[in-house]
């Protein structure tokens, strides 16, 4: 396996093939979070008007600080999982109040925020602040575990932790948003749950499940 190949080849695909997505067009911070909150539970189509109506009406941590819970509310009104704009608000007032309104971009700080975990403070970091921390997710761990040919149960809170380390070792530090974002682009366009695309697929000459026809049974997915 060749990591610099692999890293290389993704971030190319990625810079190529990319979809233009609103949250995609900003390193602004606070804009970044956001859409990570969102996409977290709800798909990329449902979410883009609620980003840009959210971010029109919310340009800044201070805007968002000083609403109203039930107007903050209705911009959510639709995306449910309502705790997770609650949590937002709460940890913009914090960012507010403790950083002037300046997302922190020290791991320890953002994720010790309200509804803030591993997967978001990765996302945040990488993408708005370029800085190499893994953000692993669901597709993140589909598309690993079958070009490494992990088995690890990913339904186990601890296999987390083993996609993370996998991430350090292979992350572009020239370019860690794009590393981060390819392989969700990766994971969301060609390396899909049922009949993934290999044959567009940019890492599939070193993709362990390719190479033994083995996708099917990967990721490894206990039922909980
Ligand atoms: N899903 C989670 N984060 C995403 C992002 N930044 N772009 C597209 N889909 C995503």
């Amino acid at each position: 396996f060749n990591k610099q190949h692999f890293t290389t080849e993704l971030v190319q695909w990625f810079l190529r093939e990319q979809r233009q997505l609103p949250w995609r067009e900003t390193k602004n911070p606070y804009h970044i979070w956001i859409s990570e909150i969102m996409l977290q539970q709800t798909r990329v189509d449902t979410v883009i008007p609620y980003y840009q109506r959210f971010t029109e009406r919310f340009p800044t941590p201070h805007d968002l600080a000083s609403a109203d819970q039930s107007e903050v509310l209705k911009y959510w009104e639709g995306l449910g999982y309502y705790s997770r704009v609650k949590n937002l608000q709460i940890a913009v007032q914090e960012v507010v109040e403790k950083y002037d309104g300046i997302v922190p971009d020290e791991k320890e700080r953002f994720e010790s925020l309200r509804g803030v975990g591993p997967y978001t403070t990765g996302a945040v970091l990488s993408i708005a602040y370029g800085h190499p921390e893994p953000a692993v997710d669901g597709n993140v761990m589909r598309v690993l575990s079958r070009v490494l040919g992990i088995y690890d149960d990913i339904a186990a809170p601890k296999t987390r932790k083993v996609f993370e380390a996998a991430v350090h070792e292979l992350i572009d530090h020239a370019d860690p948003s794009s590393f981060n974002q390819g392989l969700m682009e990766l994971g969301a366009m060609v390396c899909t749950p049922k009949s993934p695309m290999c044959g567009l697929c940019p890492v599939n000459d070193v993709c362990f499940a390719y190479d033994r026809s083995v996708q099917a049974e990967l990721p490894v997915k206990t039922k909980k």
